[in-house]
């Protein structure tokens, strides 16, 4: 049996990352998104984890630094996404791999929050909770109920904020 193997991207991997997101969500438009960030200066590849099995690339992570904003203050936070798994290989844990992998990495890194956009009855089983109840919302054009967070630094998020996610992310909308 493969071990699952969680590490950052390295430049040789930008196309396997395509592929694992163009099949996983069955279209190009996260794999769009993640080459457009990797242009911009938001970019940071030690935040963008791959999963490996039997040396394949199966899996992706990517987490990016954005600001969230409340009554004139400023603290950067991590989002997830996009994430996924190529579908021959869900179910066996990968993206439970590359989630508990981003999580402490993030807390290795010394950041106190990760906000992620999507399925929140997946990340609920990592310890995320809907945003609205902590008073946390984004300038995403998607269901509010979509957007959880994770505190990994106590008090990280108290009082909440906006988090602003760069103008990439809005066109995925
Ligand atoms: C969601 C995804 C990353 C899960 O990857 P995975 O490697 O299969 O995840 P794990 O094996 O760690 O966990 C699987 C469990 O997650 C749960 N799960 C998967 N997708 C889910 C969803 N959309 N909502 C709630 N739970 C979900 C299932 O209950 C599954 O449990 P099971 O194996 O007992 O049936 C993968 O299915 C995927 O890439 N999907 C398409 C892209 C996507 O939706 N990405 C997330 C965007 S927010």
């Amino acid at each position: 049996m493969h071990v699952i193997n969680v590490r950052p991207e390295v430049t040789e991997d930008v196309r396997a990352i395509d592929v694992v997101h163009i099949s996983a969500f069955g279209g190009e438009a996260e794999a769009q998104l993640v080459s457009s960030l990797r242009e911009s200066t938001t970019y940071n590849r030690e935040l963008s984890l791959v999963a490996e099995l039997g040396g394949r690339i199966v899996g992706h992570a990517l987490m990016t630094r954005v600001p969230m904003r409340k009554d004139g203050t400023e603290k950067n936070v991590l989002a997830l996404g996009p994430m996924s798994v190529v579908p021959s290989q869900s179910h066996r844990g990968i993206g439970s791999e590359l989630i508990n992998a981003c999580v402490n990495l993030a807390k290795e890194k010394g950041y106190g929050t990760i906000v992620v956009m999507g399925h929140p009855e997946y990340y609920k089983r990592f310890g995320f909770v809907p945003a609205k109840g902590l008073q946390v919302s984004c300038n995403l054009p998607a269901p509010e109920d979509a957007l959880t967070v994770r505190e990994l630094v106590d008090g990280s998020l108290a009082g909440g904020g906006h988090v602003e996610y760069p103008e990439a992310f809005i066109k995925l909308y």
